[in-house]
Parts: C-alpha cells; structure tokens; sequence
C-alpha cells in the first residue's frame, strides 16, 4: 500500500470532465473555476471576439479561427475549500487544498469521439447546460456514456442571466431528457426578472414570495441531496448560474470538491485496479501532435489508475512489452506545461512522444494490465485523400500517420489500388485534418469524395468462406491502419447482401470487438 501522505495525496484529487453543447459556456465556466484556483489572472469574460482572443483552454489554432473547441485539453489547479458549505456532507474541520484536474472537451458534435474517450478519463463529470435552450441532443448523447458508465454528474444551469426557461420547466427536461433523477442545490433568487444571486436550497436566506412558494415546490418534488445516490450516478444535483457574471459558480466549485469523488477504481480486462495499490498503473486516452509549435513533438496523455507515478522510473509498455523510462514528463497547470517529478492516481501526465504509443496503451510497474472500455467508433463520412503538392509526399505521408495515431480519424488503404481513404464521425474533421497538415506539417491535400456506406471490420472462423469472401469483394476491401481487413460498403444494398451471403463472416462496426 501508499504510505499515508500518497493516499492523502490521491484522496485530495478531483479528475472531471466539463462537457455540453457548443456555445452554453463551458470555455467560459472553466476558466471561472480557474480564476478561482488562482490558476488564471486574466477572465476570458470580457472576450470581444472568439476569432481575435481565445479562451485559455482552447490550444489549437484552429480552433482560434472558428471559435470552437475541437481538441481535449486538461487543467490542473489547486484549490483551498474550509469544510463550511452546508450541503458538505464530506470533510469536517480544517481546510482542504484539492488538486483538481478538469478535462476540456470539444463540444462540436464531429468530435463526439474525442469526448468519448475523455469520458474513460474522468471519475465525474460536470454538464453545462443554456437555460435558455435546455437540453440539447448532443448533450443527451454524452449523457447516455455517463449512464452506461455510471458516471456521477453535476448540472450546472448556464446564463440564468438571461430570460430564460423556468427553473422547473429545466428541472424536467434534465430529468427527461438525460434520464436521471435531480436534485436542486441552489436556487436563483429573483430569476427570471432580475437575477443577481443564488442561494442554497438547504440554507435559504431573505426569500421573496415567489421564491418561498418555489421551496415549498421543490421540497415536495424533489429527493434531498443523497451522496451515496450522486456516487452511483443515479442523482444529479443542480446548480443555476452564470459563468458568465460569476454568479453560481463558487457553490458548485465548493459542492464539487466536497462531494465529487476522488479517483475511483478502473476495471482491467484481469482485475480492477484501485487507486491505491502501491503499483503505478495508467493508460493512454488522448494522442495530440504538435501541441507546441515550437517543439515538434507528440505528447501521449496518461491517465494514471493507480499508484504513483515518478520521473525517470522505469514502467512496462505493456503492448510493445518494453520497459521504458520518461525524462521530461509533464503535468498541466492551466495553460502551461510543467515538467513533474510525480504525479498520482487521478492526474493526467502529457508523455512526449516519438511514436511508442497508441491509444488504449497501458504503462505499469510490472503487471500486464489492459484497461476496458476505450470506445472506437466505425467513421461514418469517407473521403480519398490526395496530394496536392508532389514535393511535399514525405511531408503529408507523416502528417497523416501521425494524426491517425492522435486518433482524429481512421486512415484505410485499398486494397485494389492502394488509395487512402480517411474515415471521420463528421465534415469539420476533415477540415481539421487538412488544416493541420498544412500547418503542422507543410503538407497539401485535397479531398474527393466518394460513395461509402459504412465500413466494417471482417473475421471468421471459417478461412475458406473469408478466403472466398476477400477473392469476390476485392474492389470492397481495405486495410485499416493495422493491417486488418475493412468492408468497405458502398450501400446499404451491398452490405446486406454480403452479410445474406456470408453467413460465416462477423460484420464488426467498431474497430474494437
Ligand atoms: P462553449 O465553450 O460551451 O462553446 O461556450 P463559451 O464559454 O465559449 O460561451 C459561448 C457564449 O456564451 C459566449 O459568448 C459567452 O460569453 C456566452 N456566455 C457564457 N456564459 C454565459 C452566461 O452565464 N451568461 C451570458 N449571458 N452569456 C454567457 P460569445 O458572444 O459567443 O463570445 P464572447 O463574445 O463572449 O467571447
């Protein structure tokens, strides 16, 4: 086991993720809960334009440009919280400095993967919702990962500063739409009208008539705030606010830290592993190419499972069994890189990296461990990548590996003609995709499109009937960029006759199966 100071260490952290749909103030709530920390000095509040000044967390250029956020981006800060917020049901006595690590995630619905994965990252999530829109499709797609992965989860109501919805009428398209009992935690005094505060729904304070006959609703409507019942995902408190005048947010920052879980044990294909077994364990969630212009460089993002990590320590790459040690690891403090000496169960650590790592990877101080439940999603628009500049071959040959890798897309080869084909979940990937290329790695493309109906991945127990199947669909076939056989499915025609016909032959949507 940890000493007592590394446990202490593990239960102080917070690992989560802010998720919602673009536009209802996830950028701007993170960097509030980063001024809190005293992370950031600087509020993006006062933005004037997304094109021109962008948010502390959105790192590409990209996304500089159209105002979105498309890649996940991790922030760590501490933050010092007395045990006196009266729904704390936790902590009792002196302060707590916790160390809380929020997850960014692209809220564009092309890169639903990216958040996806994020997901397997974090012990809890935080969902922002517009008031005045409530809840978006998007948002109920997130939501169904945090269901299936009970996930427990915070609502934080947005831009209750505006005229919005009745607080109700959100309290019920949460629970419908997300399918999830809520809770109130705070309430908005004076909403609707003029909305200057909120207040605690345990605590209410001065409440004006509209305000006391509201309590008397909520106290027969809703469940108290059960802990055990947030834990297992199965309540969600809420919170009303505005990140953008910093109304709400210190009480859920204070709610969270007190009430959210420290890191939580991960389920491994062998065992589950808890974070506080002595032995250091982690996996690979995230691959980002050159986050720094200025050093061409990937950094393999590793959720540490359990234990503690150390700089220059030597831990097993479990698929390449490999030992291997890293120098400069780095840790996240807002918008910097720090190199860290340790980091513990619950911290992500950047890895840089020359191409060892793929996602899914696991790193342990000796065991062979495999994490579950990395989705991968079977891409639904295709397009053949070509070169738009014959100089620069090289160039574009590694942006495209090294992006697949990152795992922006999926990358397919003909194997009727050896074309490339990129595989993405929506249009502004392959935007992305191209973007970067020219940025990053001085490479051209185009684009041609092409008629594509699902690709599958392919396998049978019968070698015959695969060997017939892969002599009569030449012109259908790929590799992906493992080298294993994809149908390539022109209609939706095609793909049921193959399987009619085929009857010994498994059609896998997901690469992982
Ligand atoms: P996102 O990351 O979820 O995509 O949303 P983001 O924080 O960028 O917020 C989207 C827009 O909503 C921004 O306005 C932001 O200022 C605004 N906003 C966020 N929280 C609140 C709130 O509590 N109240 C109100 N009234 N507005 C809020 P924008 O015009 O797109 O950008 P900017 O001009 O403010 O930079």
């Amino acid at each position: 086991m940890l000493n007592n100071a590394e446990q202490q260490e593990i239960l102080r952290r917070r690992t989560f993720a802010i998720v919602s749909h673009p536009d209802a103030g996830k950028t701007t709530l993170t960097e509030k809960l980063l001024l809190y920390g005293g992370a950031i000095h600087v509020a993006g509040a006062v933005k004037s334009n997304k094109i021109k000044r962008t948010a502390t967390s959105d790192w590409m250029e990209i996304e500089k440009q159209r105002g979105i956020s498309v890649a996940t981006s991790v922030m760590g800060f501490d933050y010092a919280c007395s045990p006196s917020s009266p729904t704390n049901q936790v902590s009792s006595g002196a302060p707590i400095t916790y160390h809380i690590n929020i997850l960014d995630t692209p809220g564009h619905q092309d890169f639903a993967e990216d958040t996806f994965r994020t997901l397997t990252a974090v012990d809890s999530v935080i969902i922002v919702i517009d008031s005045a829109k409530g809840v978006e499709t998007q948002t109920r797609r997130l939501m169904e990962v945090c269901r299936m992965r009970k996930t427990p989860v915070m609502v934080f109501m947005n831009k209750m500063d505006r005229e919005g919805k009745d607080p109700f009428d959100l309290m019920d398209d949460v629970e419908q739409e997300l399918g999830i009992h809520v809770t109130p935690v705070t309430w908005a005094h004076g909403q609707g009208v003029k909305f200057e505060s909120v207040f605690y729904i345990d605590h209410p304070d001065q409440l004006n008539e509209k305000e006391q006959a509201d309590m008397e609703l909520i106290e027969g409507v809703y469940p108290k705030f059960d802990r055990e019942a947030y834990l297992a995902g199965d309540l969600a408190p809420v919170f009303y606010g505005s990140a953008y005048k910093t109304i709400g947010v210190e009480e859920l920052l204070k709610f969270f830290v007190e009430n959210a879980p420290s890191p939580l044990p991960v389920e491994a294909v062998e065992r589950r592993v808890d974070p506080m077994e002595e032995g250091f364990t982690g996996f690979c969630f995230k691959i980002h190419a050159n986050m720094d212009p200025n050093h061409r460089s990937c950094i393999a993002f590793f959720k540490i499972c359990s234990g503690k990590f150390e700089r220059n320590v030597y831990y097993k790459h479990v698929r390449k069994d490999q030992q291997m040690r890293f120098s400069a690891p780095t840790c996240f403090m807002a918008q910097k890189k720090e190199t860290v000496d340790e980091a513990y169960a619950g911290d992500i650590v950047g890895l840089p990296d020359t191409g060892n790592f793929k996602i899914g990877d696991t790193l342990t101080s000796g065991e062979n461990l495999h994490f579950k439940g990395l989705p991968s999603f079977s891409p639904e628009m295709f397009k053949y990548i070509e070169n738009a500049d014959p100089m620069k071959q090289k160039q574009l040959d590694k942006g495209v590996h090294q992006l697949m890798d990152e795992g922006v897309a999926q990358l397919f080869v003909s194997q009727l003609n050896g074309r490339k084909i990129i595989g993405t979940v929506g249009q502004l990937q392959f935007e992305v995709i191209q973007y970067r290329l020219e940025h990053e790695y001085n490479a051209k493309c185009r684009w041609e499109n092409m008629a594509m109906y699902k690709a599958c991945w392919i396998e049978s127990d019968d070698e015959e009937e695969l060997a017939l199947f892969k002599k009569r669909k030449a012109q259908y076939l790929a590799y992906d960029k493992d080298g294993r056989d994809v149908f390539m499915a022109d209609s939706a025609y095609v793909l049921s006759m193959a399987q009619n016909d085929y009857k010994k032959i498994k059609f896998h949507f997901k690469s992982e199966f």
